[in-house]
């Protein structure tokens, strides 16, 4: 198959993370017999540098064009501590989210068994967790009306969700869990929000057409304290998009660290591909990111975007070798990891290159 894809590195350790990811793209179509075309584009704090913009037309032009896009990370310390700048590297990442309709945000939690005891959580509590979170990413906080009054004293972010939004995001996740075990958990705050109390009853409307999916409602604080309580309990998860932002944080340490979870983000057109960890400046340039997420958000756009199901698992299969051989980046070695088996980007890079 012939298909052409947009990597947009974007800021901190995008630029080394996706580049392992292209290069485990490239031996994919190598060796299954693909085409995979490639092309470049700016985003965030990296866009704004060259053009002022966050998120230059061009950049949505390609994305459209392309059949997926391949992305690092967006981010910036000068902004962080800087609550007045109007400019923000993190537009460019909602505006793409926005622009190419990418309503559904697909992060699956794996915890790969060599990796049990890197977590901060009991490994008898661990073992065997496997969810998939469907976080919705166009609408709630993120992009409702947003400003000041008052002489800029009172500050708003409005929390809006209309009927279509939860339906089609609780679509994705039902269908999910028919493919899985089953099993889904709607996250809200209905208790205190009329947003979520909307949310609660779309949910419950779509629940009748699957009837064998086993459904539970969840608040999010209580749903925060279960994740680290009973990770095993959840398979499909479903909810808004700062519930979900916060939630798969969380999880992230169910799968030892940030630097292992891959999302697919998916809509109506281009699918993007991307790590849920960010810029990470702290360690850019250093060599000691950790790429397994940018490769295993490679291989969600095989399987999802390109239905590649077979090259998709040899992927997440060659992770998995590399991670039995023994090897590590930084953020998931432990104090018993031997010194020599401890690698950088490019190294664990070239590691799953021979393993595929
Ligand atoms: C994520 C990130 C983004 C978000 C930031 C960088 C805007 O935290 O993808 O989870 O909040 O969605
Ligand atoms: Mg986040």
């Amino acid at each position: 198959m012939k298909k052409h894809i947009v990597v947009i590195a974007g800021d901190g350790i995008g630029q080394e993370v996706t580049t392992v990811g292209k290069q485990v793209l490239d031996r994919i179509a190598e060796k299954f017999g693909h085409e995979f075309t490639y092309d470049e584009a700016l985003i965030g704090h990296a866009a704004i540098e060259a053009t002022g913009n966050p998120l230059p037309e061009e950049t949505v032009t390609k994305s459209k064009q392309s059949d997926a896009i391949l992305f690092g990370a967006v981010g910036h310390p000068k902004y962080d501590n800087d609550p007045s700048a109007k400019v923000r590297p993190e537009q460019g990442l909602l505006g793409i989210r926005k622009a190419l309709g990418l309503y559904a945000n697909l992060r699956p939690i794996k915890l790969f068994d060599e990796l049990l005891h890197s977590s901060s959580i009991k490994p008898e509590f661990l073992q065997g967790a496997d969810i998939l979170f469907f976080r919705e990413l166009t609408g709630d906080v993120y992009f409702g009306e947003k400003g000041r009054k008052d002489d800029g004293n009172t500050a708003y972010d409005l929390m809006i969700y209309s009927r279509y939004e939860v339906e089609r995001i609780a679509v994705k996740a039902f269908d999910a869990a028919m493919t899985r075990r089953k099993k889904l958990c709607s996250v809200d705050k209905a208790n205190v929000l009329e947003s979520s109390r909307l949310w609660r009853e779309v949910v419950q409307e779509v629940a009748k057409r699957y009837p064998e999916v086993e459904v539970e409602h969840q608040f999010i604080d209580a749903a925060a304290m279960l994740l680290i309580k009973d990770p095993r309990r959840f398979d499909v998860v479903v909810t808004g998009n700062l519930f979900g932002d916060i939630l798969t944080d969380e999880a992230s340490q169910i799968a030892g660290s940030m630097g292992m979870l891959a999302s697919a983000s998916v809509g109506d057109t281009t699918g993007l591909y991307e790590p849920i960890h960010g810029s990470a400046h702290d360690i850019t340039g250093k060599g000691v990111a950790n790429p397994l997420a940018s490769v295993l958000s490679a291989a969600l756009m095989l399987d999802i975007s390109f239905g590649m199901k077979a090259e998709a698992e040899a992927v997440v299969d060659a992770v998995d070798q590399v991670l039995k051989a023994g090897f590590r980046t930084r953020d998931i070695a432990d104090a018993n990891t031997p010194k020599d088996l401890i690698l950088g980007t490019e190294a664990m890079g070239k590691q799953l290159l021979s393993k595929l």
